[in-house]
């Protein structure tokens, strides 16, 4: 990019008179695709939001009480001492036991003492056949790092399950600073996360922005949103479900919204309605992926604090790349690499879950 534009600049002042006006264009243009493949065009933009919103609201126990969610069936006991810096809640269906187990193999292997002090746990509902509730026990005593809340495991319960997640950080791990909440089939820099996280304060939700998202007004498809659940035409700016971060207080002020009003079956999407209310903006960060898969590279895996889709195996060869990566150089511009050559998926931009 710099080299383009001192080019740029030198062909300027041997020419000044007649091309001078095409290359001040020229590298401007340049310039404006950097930094919007780059993500930071949607950076800069998304640190505006915090003037078009509601003043934060207040915090008031009261009303987090009066929020109807169902009681925890599985609570991992003193899983949060020491609390880490940061809590990662994996949302996971219960037949997905190959993922978490590949997840608890990796990236999820670390423990609050390492210097990622981050505390990986699945969220659960109650899977449909006794053999599987059964299991689902069974892998929660051997692991213990399930979260389990009384409710029917479905898709269209997915806002369910994150709220309980947000609930069951703020009773039962209130030493934790954040909450990371993700996908089973995502792949998390944990280490990189934290270090981007520790110096943070204030009241944060971040991940991968979606601005202008419409609701999906087809009943047939698993993103439907109704009418009556959302009457505008389009949802306000929220960070796709794949990995969002929200400070402990940020969950709560998110949380108690979630009292009033119809609820919306798009988890992401009805947390960034939430957060809209509560007067929390979301901010855009360039290193979360949101619904991409980016390339199956070492230095994407070391810059980036998120990829989607995965498979156990992909989840496998990505930790044993990070492994190396503390001693691989990675030249500049890695990040646009990463984020210009993923793989979007098709319904990026509404739920991606
Ligand atoms: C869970 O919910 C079912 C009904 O949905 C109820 O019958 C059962 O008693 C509940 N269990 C607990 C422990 O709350
Ligand atoms: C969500 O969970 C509730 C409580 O268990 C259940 O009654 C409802 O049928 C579930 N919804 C779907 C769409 O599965």
């Amino acid at each position: 990019m710099w080299p383009i534009t001192a080019l740029c600049l030198r062909l300027f002042v041997i020419h000044r008179r007649r091309w001078s006006s095409i290359f001040v264009v020229v590298s401007s243009l340049l310039l404006l695709l950097f930094l919007s493949l780059s993500g930071y065009l949607e950076v800069f933009f998304s640190r505006t939001l915090p003037i078009f919103y509601p003043n934060p609201t207040q915090l008031s126990p009261s009303r987090l009480a009066n929020v109807p969610l169902p009681p925890f069936l599985l609570s991992p006991a003193n899983a949060c001492s020491p609390p880490p810096l940061l809590l990662i809640l994996v949302s996971s269906a219960p037949s997905h036991r190959d993922r978490r187990d590949a997840i608890r193999q990796t990236w999820g292997s670390l423990s609050s003492s390492t210097a990622s002090s981050s505390l990986t746990l699945f969220l659960l509902a109650v899977p449909e056949t006794a053999e599987e509730r059964s299991a689902l026990v069974h892998e929660a005593v051997t692991h213990g790092d399930i979260i389990q809340a009384n409710f029917t495991d479905s898709y269209r319960n997915l806002t369910v399950k994150t709220l309980t997640g947000f609930t069951w950080a703020l009773q039962k791990c209130q030493g934790a600073q954040f909450l990371l909440k993700t996908d089973d089939d995502v792949f998390v820099n944990t280490l990189a996360l934290a270090t981007f996280l520790r110096p943070q304060r204030g009241l944060l939700y971040f991940g991968r922005v979606h601005w202008h998202a419409a609701p999906f007004r087809d009943p047939e498809n698993r993103h439907y949103t109704s009418n009556q659940m959302f009457s505008s035409n389009y949802f306000p700016p929220y960070c796709s479900g794949t990995g969002y971060v929200v400070s402990h207080d940020a969950a709560g002020h998110i949380l108690q919204e979630a009292g009033s009003g119809p609820w919306i079956t798009v988890e992401d999407v009805y947390v960034g309605i939430l957060a809209k209310a509560a007067g929390v903006a979301p901010q855009h960060v360039a290193r979360i992926a949101g619904s991409a898969s980016i390339p199956h590279n070492i230095c994407c895996y070391k810059t980036m604090f998120t990829s989607h889709q995965l498979t156990p195996r992909g989840m496998r060869e990505a930790w044993n790349m990070l492994k190396e990566a503390k001693d691989h150089w990675c030249p500049p511009l890695t990040l646009l690499f990463c984020r210009t050559f993923g793989q979007p998926l098709d319904n990026a931009g509404n739920g991606d879950n």
